[in-house]
């Protein structure tokens, strides 16, 4: 357990919400096992019929926590022992009860790729969106490089992905990522209706329909072959750059790196 992790559950609906706005809401191994932990096992609980991912403080999420990035490239922890995403990743991506995402401010790495396993995305006005693993050295995860660019198209995605274009609360509206953008007081009220919504449904029928509409099993294996190649990108001297640019408060200089 982790007070990084808020979990509380009523009325149907489990509701998660990141708690470390001093660090804004960066990931940690242990944020990651309380997440992936919970969502596991609301599969195996009728009661919970919904799942709220929420965040305190100004933004969502600054994704991976890069400090843990750069202990694995310094060789300080083990890759092999690395308590990475994977644990919330592979729950969201195998999770059998319907998910609802209310996102304020930025939605960094995993924070935007955990929303293409949500089935209801809220942001409020001031969200943004950004996947910037190359800018990072490193490569998408999360089956992002599946799911995005077949919910927004080629082109969009590989701007995200590789530009790290920053991709706002309407035009995510637009592209299909979000269902709807909210004013930001307005953002927990509109997201907590959603999941009471769902919560009040059917839950079988939720349930099948939304397996129906995915397909775990390529997503998993997907998560698996970048999970090889993130791991790599993650000792190289690539990353060391960037993990060190970031820690310097710096542009990061890949023409140096050979
Ligand atoms: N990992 C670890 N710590 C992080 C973090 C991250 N991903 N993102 C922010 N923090 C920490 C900062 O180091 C800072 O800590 P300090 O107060 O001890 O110095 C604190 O959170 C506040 O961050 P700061 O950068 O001052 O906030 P900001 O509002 O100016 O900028 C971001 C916010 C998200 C734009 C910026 O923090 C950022 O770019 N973070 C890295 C995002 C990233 O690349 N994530 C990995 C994606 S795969």
């Amino acid at each position: 357990m982790t007070e990084h992790v808020i979990v509380d559950k009523s009325g149907g609906v489990l509701t998660l919400t990141l708690n470390r706005p001093d660090k804004k809401n960066a990931l940690t191994g242990e944020m990651y096992a309380a997440l992936g932990d919970a969502i596991d096992a609301s599969g195996d609980d009728p009661s919970v019929r919904c799942i709220l991912i929420q965040a305190n403080g100004d933004m969502f999420t600054a994704g991976n926590d890069l400090g843990a990035f750069a202990a694995v490239n310094s060789g300080e922890t083990p890759a092999g022992e690395r308590r990475g995403g994977s644990a919330l990743i592979m729950a969201l991506a195998r999770a059998k009860t319907p998910i609802v995402a209310a996102v304020n401010g930025r939605a960094v790495g995993v924070g935007t790729t955990m929303l293409l396993h949500c089935d209801l995305v809220f942001l409020a006005e001031d969200a943004l969106l950004t996947t910037p693993f190359v800018n990072l050295a490193l490569v998408p995860e999360a089956a992002s490089s599946m799911l995005l660019p077949t919910r927004i198209g080629h082109a969009r995605a590989f701007s995200m992905f590789v530009l790290g274009e920053a991709v706002d609360a309407r035009k995510a509206e637009a592209w299909g990522i979000a269902n709807a953008v909210v004013p930001a007081a307005e953002l927990r009220a509109r997201a907590r209706a959603a999941a009471d919504a769902i919560a009040a449904k059917p839950p079988a029928s939720v349930a099948i329909t939304k397996a129906l509409m995915r397909d775990a099993q390529a997503y998993l294996d997907r998560i698996q072959e970048e999970g090889g190649h993130f791991t790599n990108q993650l000792k190289s001297p690539e990353a060391r750059e960037a993990f060190a640019a970031f820690r310097e408060k710096r542009a990061p200089d890949f023409g140096k790196v050979s």
